[in-house]
C-alpha cells in the first residue's frame, strides 16, 4: 500500500493567480513525491521529495518563498518525523535552500531532535550544507514592505497580534506538509515552514514541535499548517494521531477540527492512517492539497 498526500497552506486565496499557482505546486509535488515513493518504495523519500520540490517553489512559504520576520530577514522551521518515532526538526534556520534535509540529518545523525541558534548553525556548517542567500522572492519582500507600513501607521501591532491581522486581511499561510505511507507499513509526516509573517524575537511556530505541526506514530502520521501558536496550544496533531487509536484519518481529522474551531484556531490537517486511509480538515477559508494513492489518479483541490 503506498500512499502519498501533501498540503500546501491554509488560509484565504487573495487571487485565482494564487489559487492556480498553489494548484499547480502542489500536483507537481505529489507527483514527483509519488514517483520516488514508487520507485525507491520508501515513504521517507516519497516525502523529502515532495517537500524539497515545494521548498525550490516561490508560491509556498518555506525554503526559497518564505516570509519575512519583522526585521526583514528569512528564519525557517522544519520537522520530519516516522512510525517508529525516529524524529528531527529546525527552528529559525537560515540560509539553506531544504531545511527538511537538515531536519532529516538531525534525525538520522544526532541523539537530538530539536536544533536552534548557534548550535543548529555549528551543525550546518559540520554537515556540509550548502548556504544560500538568495531565498527572497520578490512579492514576500512587497508583503513585508506593505506590512511594514501597516506597522507604522498602527494597523499592525508588533507584539503578536500578526496573525490576526494578517487573518483579517486575507492572507495565505503557505507552509507546505507531507504524509506518505509505503509497502513495508511505514508512515512519515514532515512539515517546512517561513513561519508566520513578520514574527518577532526568535519566535518558533508549530511546525517543528512534535505533537504540534507534525507527528508520527504506529497509527498514523499527520502534518498542520495555520496560525501556529494556536496549533502548539492545541497539540493538534498529537490529537489527530490519539483519535487514529479509534477512527480512520478523516473521522479523526474531523474531530481535531472540532476542537480546533472551537479554540478558532485557523488551520488545516492532513493525516494518513496505518490502513492508508486519507484525512483532510481546515478551519480555514482554503486549503490546498494534493494526494496520490497506489494506481490511481492524483486528485488535487
Ligand atoms: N504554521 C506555521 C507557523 O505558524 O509557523
Amino acid at each position: 500500500m503506498k500512499a502519498l498526500l501533501i498540503h500546501g497552506g491554509s488560509g484565504s486565496f487573495n487571487s485565482p493567480e494564487e489559487y492556480s499557482n498553489h494548484r499547480k505546486g502542489v500536483r507537481e509535488a505529489v507527483e514527483s513525491g509519488f514517483s520516488v515513493l514508487a520507485g525507491k518504495r520508501s515513504a521517507l523519500e516519497g516525502v523529502l521529495s515532495a517537500i524539497k520540490l515545494m521548498e525550490e517553489n516561490p508560491t509556498f512559504n518555506c525554503g526559497r518563498g518564505s516570509v519575512l520576520t519583522l526585521k526583514g530577514n528569512i528564519e525557517m522551521d522544519a520537522a520530519i518525523m516516522d512510525s517508529d518515532l525516529n524524529a528531527g526538526a529546525v527552528a529559525g534556520l537560515k540560509d539553506v535552500l531544504h531545511p527538511i534535509e537538515v531536519a532529516k540529518s538531525i534525525m538520522e545523525q544526532t541523539d537530538h531532535v530539536l536544533l536552534s541558534g548557534e548550535g543548529l548553525e555549528e551543525f550546518v556548517k559540520i554537515m556540509g550544507f550548502q548556504r544560500d542567500k538568495d531565498l527572497l522572492v520578490p512579492h514576500r519582500l512587497k508583503q513585508w514592505e506593505e506590512n511594514t507600513a501597516k506597522s507604522k501607521n498602527g494597523e499592525l501591532k508588533r507584539f503578536g497580534r500578526a496573525a490576526e491581522i494578517a487573518a483579517r486581511s486575507g492572507c495565505y499561510y503557505s507552509t507546505v506538509g507531507a504524509v506518505a505511507i509505503d509497502d513495508t507499513g511505514k508512515l512519515v509526516a514532515a512539515t517546512s515552514t517561513g513561519g508566520m509573517t513578520m514574527k518577532a524575537f526568535g519566535r518558533i511556530g508549530d511546525c517543528p514541535i512534535l505533537g504540534a505541526g507534525t507527528y508520527a506514530n504506529n497509527y498514523g502520521a499527520i502534518s498542520a499548517t495555520g496560525h501556529g501558536e494556536k496549533i502548539m496550544k492545541l497539540t493538534l496533531c498529537r490529537l489527530v494521531g490519539f483519535y487514529m487509536e479509534r477512527y480512520p484519518a478523516q473521522k479523526a481529522v474531523d474531530l481535531a477540527i472540532e476542537e480546533a474551531r472551537c479554540f478558532d484556531c485557523e488551520c488545516g490537517l492532513i493525516a494518513l492512517d496505518r490502513f492508508g486511509n486519507i484525512g483532510i480538515g481546515y478551519t480555514a477559508k482554503d486549503m490546498s492539497w494534493a494526494y496520490i494513492k497506489e494506481g490511481k489518479e492524483a486528485v488535487v483541490f
